[in-house]
Parts: structure tokens; C-alpha cells; sequence
């Protein structure tokens, strides 16, 4: 069965579109009370990402209320450490916490590599969701990069300088690479079995990639992307390295499809440095969807032109902030299905 609407796929391989598509990162989530809703019925988030029928509904309800041109299966990038053996709790108003943390070459010793099987929840979810969806729009998978898992695994918690994990980076390079192998080799795993569950598209998610400096991100972020980058294919597959501006020319050499931006990344320097081969994904400012109605439209034709009408997929520099008005972001997805170049 073909895809009714495939503009995200053809322009992440780089194919003519009649327009640009659209899609927000977190765009399933706070924003939306009809989102709301459905976590009030629940324990939690983490009950929503494990309960299929329930990460089902909510990944649609951004295709039918915002009217975005893809769906992103409802799950979180921590899922992979808790498959690994370590459990994570999403604690209210704070973020994620682990109640274990890796200090030990014991503790990575001790670390399975996870298999699709380990995350049947996730399979099941994409597979309710191919099938609720029926071909609307496609569905694109993720996990998180190899380091951004890391920086979790090691620290326990969201931090602002991720300065234990940066520690364990220069005291035990060797365990580091230890660790980063095994979770790279969990999200080989993963994300092929998120293919074969009907994933159309994925995106794998570098978050803290802007703590590290340009030679450690070579060493212990790069290398484990182009490893993932290699094994996993058959769909369009996207990287979104946060903050990673000095790593863009290395991008351009990744065995992927598309690039995440950020907004503080230039986009004509951005095409110069990753080259015409790939897509590029971006790049708004969240925060331009605090502004009036006629602002968010200007920029966003403005940053349309910027990227021209050949290798663009729109979104934001970064996931949506939760108290962002509806109408808002309806706008901003509004103002590029318009446009026409
Ligand atoms: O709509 C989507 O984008 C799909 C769902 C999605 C979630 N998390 C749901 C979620 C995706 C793609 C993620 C990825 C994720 N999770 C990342 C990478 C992207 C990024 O933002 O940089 C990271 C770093 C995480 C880890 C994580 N999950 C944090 C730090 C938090 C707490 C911050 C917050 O917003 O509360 C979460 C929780 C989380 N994941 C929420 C959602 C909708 C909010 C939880 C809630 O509903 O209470």
C-alpha cells in the first residue's frame, strides 16, 4: 500500500515536491489538550509510551488537529537504556531519572545489547499506528544518538553541563568506547526492528551533542552515528545533532538523507558546509511561535526562502515548548502548506 500523502519522503531522497512538507518535533505532547486528556486517564508517561492503543492515539492526534505531514511514534529516546537494564522514571515538572547509573566497568559488563524483541511496546505501538493511519501520512521512527544515551546512562538525570558524563569521557576513554559500542549496537537493533514494524522514516536524535567539543564529538559521537547510519536502511533516515554547528561539514559525509538544524545553525552556510547531497530539516526558532500571528508568518516565508524548494523538510530548530499556544503552532504549519515557490 502507497503512502496518499509522500511529500516528506521525496523530499528527504531529494525528489521534486509540489510543496514543502511539514512536521514538528514534540509535536505530539503538552500543546495539545487533546493530549492532555488522554495522560489524565493514565498513571503517566510512561504508562502512555507503554500502553500500545493509547501511544497510538496520541501520535495521530497532531495528523488530524494540526494537520502536519508525518507522524512520530509516541515513545521517548530512554526506552533504549531501560531495555539495556536500566529502568528511568519521568518525574513530574523535572524530567527523567535513573534510579541506577553506570560508574563501573562492572556496571557495562552487566549491560545487555537490547534486540527489537526487548521493546515489544514500541513494535506494537508502530504497527497499531501504520494501521490506524491507513497510509495518511508516514510514520517516522527515532531513538536517540549513541552519546546522547550515554549522557543519560552515566549522569541519571537532565543536567546542564553533563560534566559526569564529559568526566567519564576523559578519565576512562576505553569504557567509554565500551559503552558507546553496546549502545550502538542496541539502536542498530532497535531501529531495524522499527522498520520492520512500518516505520517509513527515522531520525535519530542528538540532544546534548553541543557539550562536547569538536574533536570529542568526532571521537565518541560521530563514529558511532556513521555506524548506525550503515546498518540501518531501507528507509530515509535523519540526523539531528543539536548544537553540533562545528560538525556540520561532517554530516555532509554521513551515509543518511536528511539533517536536522538548529535555529542558531545559518542556512546558506549550512548548505555550504553539508553540500547539496542531503535534506535538510529546520529550523525555526520555537520561540517565534510566542510572537503575533503576523510575525510567525513572515518568518516563516522567510525561512522557506531561505532553503529554497529543492531539499527542505520544514520544522523547528528543536522540539516544541509545552506552553505554546495551539493557533500558534497551527500557524506556522498553516503558513508553509500555502506557500508555494
Ligand atoms: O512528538 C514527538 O516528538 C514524539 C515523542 C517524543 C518524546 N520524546 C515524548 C516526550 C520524542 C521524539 C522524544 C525524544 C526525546 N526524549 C529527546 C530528544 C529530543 C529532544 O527534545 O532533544 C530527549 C532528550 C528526551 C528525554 C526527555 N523526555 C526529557 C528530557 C523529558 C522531560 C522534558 C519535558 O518536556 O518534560 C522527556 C519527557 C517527554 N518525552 C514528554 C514528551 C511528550 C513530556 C512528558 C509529559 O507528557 O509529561
Amino acid at each position: 500500500m502507497s503512502l496518499k500523502n509522500d511529500l516528506l519522503i521525496r523530499a528527504a531522497k531529494g525528489e521534486k515536491v509540489e510543496r514543502t512538507p511539514v512536521w514538528l518535533m514534540r509535536q505530539a505532547g503538552r500543546i495539545l489538550p487533546e493530549y492532555r486528556a488522554v495522560r489524565a486517564k493514565l498513571g503517566g508517561f510512561k504508562e502512555l509510551v507503554e500502553t500500545p492503543e493509547f501511544a497510538c492515539e496520541v501520535t495521530i492526534q497532531p495528523v488530524d488537529i494540526l494537520g502536519v505531514d508525518a507522524a512520530i511514534i509516541f515513545s521517548d529516546i530512554l526506552v533504549i537504556p531501560e531495555a539495556m537494564g536500566l529502568p528511568y522514571q519521568m518525574i513530574e515538572a523535572k524530567g527523567p531519572w535513573f534510579e541506577k547509573t553506570v560508574k563501573t566497568p562492572e556496571d557495562i559488563k552487566n549491560l545487555k545489547i537490547a534486540q527489537a524483541h526487548d521493546l515489544p511496546y514500541v513494535m506494537k505501538a508502530i504497527e497499531l499506528t501504520k494501521k490506524e493511519l491507513n497510509n495518511r501520512v508516514p510514520l517516522i521512527g527515532f531513538a536517540g544518538a549513541p552519546w546522547t544515551i550515554f549522557a543519560y546512562m552515566i549522569e541519571g538525570s537532565g543536567s546542564k553541563t553533563f560534566s559526569k558524563a564529559k568526566k567519564f569521557l576523559y578519565t576512562h576513554p576505553d569504557l567509554s568506547h565500551l559503552l558507546l559500542q553496546k549502545i550502538t549496537d542496541s539502536t542498530i537493533n532497535y531501529l531495524n526492528g522499527q522498520i520492520l514494524a512500518g516505520a517509513d522514516m527515522l531520525q535519530l536524535f542528538d540532544s546534548w551533542a553541543g557539550v562536547l567539543s569538536p574533536e570529542q564529538y568526532n571521537q565518541f559521537a560521530l563514529k558511532y552515528i556513521s555506524q548506525i547510519c550503515d546498518a540501518v536502511t531501507g528507509v530515509p533516515f535523519t540526523v539531528f545533532a543539536k548544537d553540533a554547528f562545528f560538525a556540520r561539514k561532517q554530516m555532509g559525509e554521513l551515509n543518511c538523507d536528511t539533517i536536522g538544524l538548529d535555529w542558531t545553525m545559518d542556512i546558506a552556510e549550512s548548505r555550504l558546509l553539508i553540500g547539496d547531497n542531503k535534506t535538510l530539516q529546520g529550523n525555526m526558532d520555537p520561540c517565534l511561535l510566542y510572537a503575533d500571528y503576523d510575525t510567525i508568518k513572515n518568518e516563516t516565508q522567510k525561512m522557506l526562502k531561505a532553503f529554497g524548494p529543492h531539499r527542505h523538510i520544514a520544522n523547528l530548530g528543536h522540539g516544541l515548548y509545552p506552553d505554546l499556544e495551539k493557533d500558534k503552532v497551527k500557524c506556522f504549519v498553516d503558513t508553509v502548506k500555502e506557500f508555494r515557490f
